[in-house]
């Protein structure tokens, strides 16, 4: 009883105004309140008078987060926007896709390699992780593993005392910028693959060497990819996923099916309009998977695994001296449609036979780093007047205020009251101004909640009209439409699978994207090899993956 009392006196004074206005939220909380409430005349009378003062003592806290949330290195991984994937190896140097694993070691010979190009065309042109395929399909390392002699160490490169993991990590350290590691499951030159116990250690053991021996490294990526008829075998997913874990807890891992990361369900880069970082990882199979629930993501999944979208600047994965790279303006939409809708975009940039990156493949980077850096650098909304339906906290606690989503960055940001009837955020501009793409962000350390929302103008005749509207929003959602003018807007949230709470809100002139319908050939995975080969699913045990 004493215990009840000091409870009551406490939480009442101290906060009075929060709890009145949480009745109907959380319901075994608010009818405990409501007691209180009631009982506060007869109990807490003494305390009670020093309530003006301490009304002011505490703040409001923030809201709940919403599960499911993204851990630690989930959201260090999203924050990166774009990284680059390095398809490197003998394939380079034969002209092809997926090797046999038969190409002679001495093929490999990249006389001008420098990884530190590599690391700078990245960096410069915005990117903040390089991805490298280690060993590929063919089963050729590129670093100087303990397990086979199929590696550089068997290539005339540096006379054989090379190490290109070594370097690219070494040269991406200098630079400040993440790693991240291939190793293909699939391989087609190593003996014991086939046999499940002994392929299982060797995989390990070369993962451990390319987990151990070069520092921080912060991704993982595994696929499913198998030729037909090619030896069964049973890969101890759950086995690898833990030691990877165990052996660099900072590295998220990428699969079809998560656990940290997930594919996007196409090589295209492109993800759905509706894009969820809420994931049913027992639903999905490594490589038996299903591409609209990828694309998609789950509203009311239960893991948080979000999606990277992975594509290449030319039609191959390898460099091929007769391919050509993509346009800036290509890579521009890809970027709307993978990072513009929750997503991290994978660019794969292929060094060539010399062991740089081509000259034609730089520019077109440098371009869109051009573009992208002229449409997004300037928000129109930047010196709005800006108000909204409501706002949690007192007035003169700024933690949840409407200019928070003028502030770049996820961790500020706008909150409403609770129980409210409409969600909007008012911005009235300085003067008319001309756009045509709408950028929000959610704070998604706090979960994913908007379910669908519309941007309004008030046009010239001071009606408000409809320009855009849309589902999911996540970490980043970018949306294109055609050009309108205006001096006040609004941003109405429509649905929410809780209080919507948003972090950033910009309007932008994006004078490069063409309107027209881009055509892609929409590849299906690994459409990418020639017709004669084509994918054989692995299956996969997830009751070994829940157990993560
Ligand atoms: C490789 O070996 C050749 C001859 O054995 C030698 O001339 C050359 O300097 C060596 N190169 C390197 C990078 O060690
Ligand atoms: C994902 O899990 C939730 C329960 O947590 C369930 O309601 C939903 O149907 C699942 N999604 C699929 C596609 O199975
Ligand atoms: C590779 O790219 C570099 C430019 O970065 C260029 O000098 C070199 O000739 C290219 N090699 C081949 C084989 O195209
Ligand atoms: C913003 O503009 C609208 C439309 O002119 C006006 O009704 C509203 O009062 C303005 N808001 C503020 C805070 O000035
Ligand atoms: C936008 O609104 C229209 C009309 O209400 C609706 O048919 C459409 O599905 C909405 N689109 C999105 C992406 O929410
Ligand atoms: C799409 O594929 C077809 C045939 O595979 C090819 O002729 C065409 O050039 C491709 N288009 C693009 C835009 O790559
Ligand atoms: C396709 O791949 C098969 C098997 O690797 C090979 O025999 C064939 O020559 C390839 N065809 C083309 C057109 O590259
Ligand atoms: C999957 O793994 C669990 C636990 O390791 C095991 O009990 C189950 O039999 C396996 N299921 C299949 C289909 O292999």
């Amino acid at each position: 009883m004493t215990k009840e009392k000091k409870v009551q006196s406490t939480t009442i004074n101290s906060n009075c105004y929060p709890l009145i206005r949480s009745l109907n939220f959380i319901r075994p909380i608010s009818q405990f309140i409501f007691f209180l409430f009631l009982s506060l005349p007869f109990q807490s009378l003494p305390s009670s008078s020093s309530s003006s003062s301490s009304d002011r003592k505490f703040k409001d806290p923030p809201p709940l987060p919403i599960l499911p949330i993204p851990s630690a290195f989930q959201l260090r991984w999203q924050l990166d926007d774009m990284a680059i994937f390095l398809h490197f190896g003998t394939n380079t140097f034969t002209d092809s896709e997926w090797g046999s694993g038969r190409a002679d070691p001495s093929v490999f010979n990249p006389t001008q390699l420098d990884a530190a190009q590599w690391v700078r065309v990245a960096k410069d042109s915005g990117f903040k992780r390089l991805v490298l395929t280690a060993k590929h399909h063919d089963g050729f390392c590129l670093w100087p593993t303990e397990y086979t002699d199929y590696s550089v160490r068997s290539s005339p490169w540096r006379n054989g005392s090379g190490d290109i993991v070594g370097e690219l990590a070494q040269a991406a350290r200098d630079a400040g910028i993440g790693l991240g590691i291939y190793l293909s499951p699939w391989d087609r030159h190593e003996p014991c693959y086939g046999e499940t116990l002994d392929y299982n250690e060797f995989y390990i053991g070369q993962m451990t060497e390319l987990l151990t021996k070069y520092g921080d490294i912060r991704e993982v990526f595994l696929d499913g990819a198998k030729g037909e008829n090619e030896k069964d075998m049973e890969y101890f997913f759950d086995s690898w996923f833990s030691l990877i874990h165990q052996l660099q807890p900072g590295a998220v891992i990428f699969t079809d099916a998560g656990p940290d990361v997930r594919w996007i369900g196409d090589e295209a880069g492109i993800a759905g309009s509706t894009c969820w970082s809420l994931f049913n990882r027992s639903y999905v199979t490594i490589g038996g998977y299903d591409t609209e629930y990828l694309i998609r993501g789950d509203p009311v999944g239960h893991d948080w695994v979000p999606a990277e979208c992975d594509v290449s600047i030319r039609p191959g994965w390898f460099w091929h001296p007769s391919e050509v790279p993509k346009s800036a303006s290509t890579l521009l939409d890809i970027y709307y449609k993978s990072a513009g809708r929750n997503c991290q975009l994978l660019l794969n940039v292929p060094p060539n036979s010399s062991g740089l990156i081509s000259a034609e493949d730089i520019q077109v980077l440098k371009e869109f780093n051009e573009l992208k850096k002229s449409i997004f650098s300037l928000n129109l909304a930047a010196n709005a007047l800006l108000t909204a339906s409501s706002t949690r906290g007192r007035l003169q606690d700024s933690r949840f205020d409407p200019y928070n989503v003028l502030k770049e960055g996820i961790y500020t940001y706008w909150a409403p009251e609770e129980n409210q009837y409409e969600w909007v955020l008012y911005l009235n501009l300085t003067k008319v101004v001309s756009f045509n793409v709408l950028r929000v962000q959610e704070p998604i350390h706090m979960g994913q909640r908007v379910m669908e929302f519309h941007l309004e103008i008030l046009n010239a005749n001071d009606e408000w009209k409809k320009v855009i509207n849309g589902t999911t929003v996540g970490y980043q959602r970018l949306l294109r439409f055609p050009t309108v003018k205006s001096q006040h807007l609004r941003f109405v949230i429509d649905e929410s699978r809780a209080d919507p709470l948003i972090s950033n809100l910009g309007i932008y002139m994006d004078e490069f994207s063409i309107f027209s319908n881009i055509v892609y050939n929409n590849t299906r995975r690994h459409t990418h090899l020639n017709g004669s080969q084509y994918l054989r699913h692995i299956p996969f045990n997830h009751s070994q993956v829940a157990t993560m």
